[in-house]
């Protein structure tokens, strides 16, 4: 089609020197081109000199379906109700309608009555001729077709023609651009195109010397690199980590979404009739149901600290049971794992050691998904184990991550954990929204949960987790948490979303 295209283009200049296309449009009708493809050839044929191309616009006028339909008819609306309204003598506008129809009644009813050519009799309401009928002609009629005839130029009628049609939405004025196309410096009749590459056969047959080569375009845009994108979840992620890493706390192995309730609930002194292991909040799992194993004796000294409690507690006073601890359910948070470690931590060889630990990853609640929930979402977790912190060394961690992350007012209020006493939710203030925001939840975690672990008494564990989500949308300025993850994520924001750094304060 290009090479059809430009040889037309070529032969029809190689008429004489002072050949020209004088408008590519009608031309690519003649010659049965597509004119956008015309126009593609002229200007690569004019970059390598062969054609010298102007541009042209023409203005002519488009009609509409009405005018179509008046110039098919021959007869304008107005006319055509005068006619039935002369021919009738009087007639009532229901006999109108079904003589010439309710569209070309309604416009021709209009026109009639501005042109004062028919009136309504007082009484009757009948529809009576004013003027003799010698004294109508059909203007409108007249004035398309002279557009008609002068080719819809826009010189072919007056302004005032023009400006009464346009308000009647009969016709249109249309730019069109197009190109007068004559020989151009480098004229030939056959395009000989320039190698963009040298090739061995080139070289080979020495065909390399006599070879024209197109000269390097040095302002050509490299091709787009299709790298691999972080999702910005995973570049929020990325800085979190840092800062915790910076901190001094160890990543948690948390590749396991699965876990049983015991790790779940019963290790965190979580009564297993607490509302929050209802199926409606919890995603239990069907096969395998149940776990196989958990440590015996640990799980024995749960079970009693539940039934009777230990430690100068007295317990939850209930029927502790294996079955509930065994079933398996897509972990609800990340202290799942905070649990694992710390009884690791207190069963490991040459016993306890002061740690730090962190970990970033997804977790899953059944709930009613809205702009603001999902069933699945990621939290951040971090807790300290050491002999004697107090809720002044949660405090203080806990301002020292937000000032790593720019925010540095906080506000503490009592809440409830079942697993934490004195337990605090955080709220951050956010300067762009101005105003106080939930950011997080945190506690020490009780003896209940500590002392079953055999954790050294004078240990005290302080934690806090709070969802990634949300410093994520406040950081990328995303309003509905579908948009940042889920199926309906735009891939290109994924590409395009800039790194995340936060303005740490300290
Ligand atoms: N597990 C809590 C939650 O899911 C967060 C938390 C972690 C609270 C550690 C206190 C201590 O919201």
């Amino acid at each position: 089609m290009a090479d059809a295209c430009e040889n037309a283009v070529l032969t029809h200049l190689s008429q004489s020197p002072d050949a020209v296309i004088s408008d590519t449009f009608p031309w690519s009708e003649e010659n049965g081109f597509d004119h956008g493809a015309v126009v593609g050839c002229i200007k690569s044929l004019e970059v390598d000199g062969y054609v010298a191309a102007e541009s042209l616009s023409t203005s002519f006028y488009t009609l509409s379906d009405e005018a179509e339909g008046i110039l098919a008819n021959g007869i304008s609306q107005e006319i055509a109700v005068f006619n039935a309204i002369v021919a009738a003598g009087s007639i009532s506008e229901a006999d109108l309608i079904a003589a010439v129809g309710k569209d070309v009644a309604k416009i021709g009813m209009g026109k009639c009555m501005q042109n004062k050519w028919i009136q309504k009799e007082k009484e009757t309401k009948s529809l009576v001729p004013a003027v003799a009928a010698g004294d109508v002609k059909d203007e409108i009629v007249e004035q398309l077709q002279a557009l008609r005839e002068g080719k819809f130029a826009e010189d072919a009628i007056s302004s005032e023609v023009s400006k009464a049609l346009k308000k009647r939405k009969l016709i249109n004025l249309t730019i069109r651009k197009s190109m007068k196309v004559a020989r151009g410096p480098s004229y030939a009749p056959v395009r000989k195109r320039k190698a963009a590459d040298l090739t061995k056969e080139m070289l080979e047959t020495g065909a390399w010397q006599t070879t024209e080569f197109k000269p390097y375009n040095f302002q050509a845009f490299g091709e787009k690199v299709g790298g691999g994108y972080l999702h910005p979840l995973l570049k929020v992620r990325a800085e979190f980590r840092k800062i915790l890493l910076e901190m001094g706390f160890a990543e948690m192995p948390t590749n396991k979404w699965v876990e049983s309730s015991f790790w779940n609930f019963d290790s965190l002194f979580q009564p297993q009739s607490h509302p929050a292991r209802d199926a409606h909040d919890t995603f239990f799992i069907k096969e395998p149901a149940s776990t196989v194993s958990v440590p015996e004796e640990y799980y024995e000294r749960v079970k009693t600290m539940h039934e009777v409690g230990g430690s100068g507690s007295i317990g939850y006073r209930y029927d502790f049971k294996r079955e509930e601890a065994f079933k398996n359910l897509l972990r609800t948070h990340t202290t799942a794992v905070s649990s694992q470690m710390l009884y690791k931590l207190a069963n490991q060889e040459g016993g306890f050691k002061p740690a730090r630990y962190f970990s970033i990853d997804r977790v899953f609640r059944n709930e009613t998904m809205d702009a603001t929930h999902l069933c699945e979402f990621h939290q951040v977790e971090g807790l300290v184990a050491d002999y004697d912190l107090s809720l002044g060394d949660l405090i203080g961690t806990i301002e020292t991550f937000f000032k790593k992350i720019g925010i540095t007012k906080l506000r503490f209020k009592p809440a409830f954990n079942p697993y934490t006493e004195p337990s605090m939710e955080i709220f951050g203030y956010h300067p762009d929204l101005k105003k106080w925001t939930e950011i997080g939840n945190s506690g020490m975690f009780r003896p209940e949960m500590l002392a079953p672990m055999e954790l050294p008494e004078n240990v005290r564990v302080i934690a806090w987790g709070l969802s990634l989500e949300r410093p994520t949308m406040i950081k990328y300025r995303i309003k509905n948490i579908r948009e940042l993850f889920g199926h309906k994520v735009d891939m290109g924001r994924t590409r395009t979303a800039p790194v995340c750094r936060f303005d740490s304060q300290a």
